[in-house]
């Protein structure tokens, strides 16, 4: 019984109550076009035990590395990619995301569920070790996953969701080096070890096997969100697809850790 079945379950006996004693629902469900984007706030999650979870999932969003220091095998949090623990709409949000899974994924040529998707970026995002499934921890995900996704009825695809990827052939690397130093260093570092925002390469970023390590995920991501702040005579979502192509070409041109495949933890990079 998952952690969505305890948020729904009251709604869902109320549900079949109901059909028991009158005639079945005729309504449809709602359309993914009517669904608006509106996460509820962490602060109006209860103080019972499931809202303590809930809780307690938003910490392990936000601070991974100090909560789960053995899962985590660079410098990165959850919210380093799912900005503010997934609510910010164009910073891969997951919001409505307990309401996909479980899916067929092609990568992986199985059904994933939300909780293997959840160890699939502890492995690869986070160049880490995935949670055991039974675990505090990994409930904590799920409730908080669930309730961030409250009102999305369950096979929706959330319009949202997923990056707005384009071509990303034939990038320039020098343009996208000038771009990095003019719009990017001052918060990723010079070498880009990280500062004020998380480490983009090198032993602290995600490894070779993460999906921001992807080209075209990666320029989609920048296109929309960085730099963050104003910065270099750059505003954010100002980047053209070929700037956000060739800058994240230039990040992704440098060492970083090696997945070595499901379960079998990372290296570090050979050189800086
Ligand atoms: C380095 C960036 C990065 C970090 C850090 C990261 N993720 Fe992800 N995550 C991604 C990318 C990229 C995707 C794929 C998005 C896509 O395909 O549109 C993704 C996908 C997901 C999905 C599935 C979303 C979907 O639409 O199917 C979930 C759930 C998720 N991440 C949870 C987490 C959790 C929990 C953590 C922390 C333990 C985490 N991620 C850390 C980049 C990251
Ligand atoms: C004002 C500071 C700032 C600037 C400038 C900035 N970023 Fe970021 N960046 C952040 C922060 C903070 C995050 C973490 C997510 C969040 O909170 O939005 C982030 C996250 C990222 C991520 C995903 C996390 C990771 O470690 O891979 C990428 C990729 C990225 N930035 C690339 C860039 C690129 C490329 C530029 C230049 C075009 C840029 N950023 C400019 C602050 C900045």
């Amino acid at each position: 019984m998952g952690p969505r079945f305890t948020l729904l379950s009251v709604a869902v006996t109320a549900a079949v109550l109901l059909s028991a004693c009158s005639a079945p629902a005729t309504s449809k469900p709602a359309s993914a076009s009517t669904l608006t984007f509106n996460p509820p706030s962490i602060d109006s999650a209860s103080n019972d035990e499931n809202g303590k979870a809930i809780q307690l999932g938003y910490k392990l969003m936000t601070e991974t590395k100090q909560l789960l220091p053995n899962n985590v095998g660079n410098d990165l949090s959850c919210s380093s990619c799912h900005a503010d623990a997934g609510t910010v709409k164009n910073e891969l949000n997951l919001v409505g995301i307990a309401a996909v899974y479980p899916q067929f994924r092609t990568r992986e040529h199985a059904v994933s569920t939300l909780e293997d998707r959840v160890n699939q970026c502890f492995e690869r995002s986070m160049n880490g070790k995935t949670i055991p499934y039974d675990s505090t921890e990994m409930r904590a995900f799920m409730m908080y996953l669930s309730y961030i996704s409250k009102g999305i009825p369950d096979g929706t695809n959330p319009p949202w969701r997923g990056l707005a990827k384009f071509d990303v052939s034939n990038p320039n690397l020098q343009d996208g080096e000038k771009i990095f130093q003019q719009s990017c260093a001052t918060c990723h570092g010079a070498n880009g070890q990280g500062g004020y925002g998380p480490a983009l390469w090198g032993p602290n970023s995600f490894n070779d096997g993460a999906g921001m390590a992807n080209l075209s995920n990666m320029a989609a991501f920048v296109k929309e969100s960085m730099p963050k702040a104003p910065m270099g005579g750059v505003n954010p979502g100002d980047l053209t697809q070929a700037q956000a192509r060739d800058v994240s070409a230039w990040v992704l041109s440098h060492p970083r850790p090696h997945f070595l495949g499901p379960g079998k933890g990372s290296t570090p990079p050979k050189s800086q």
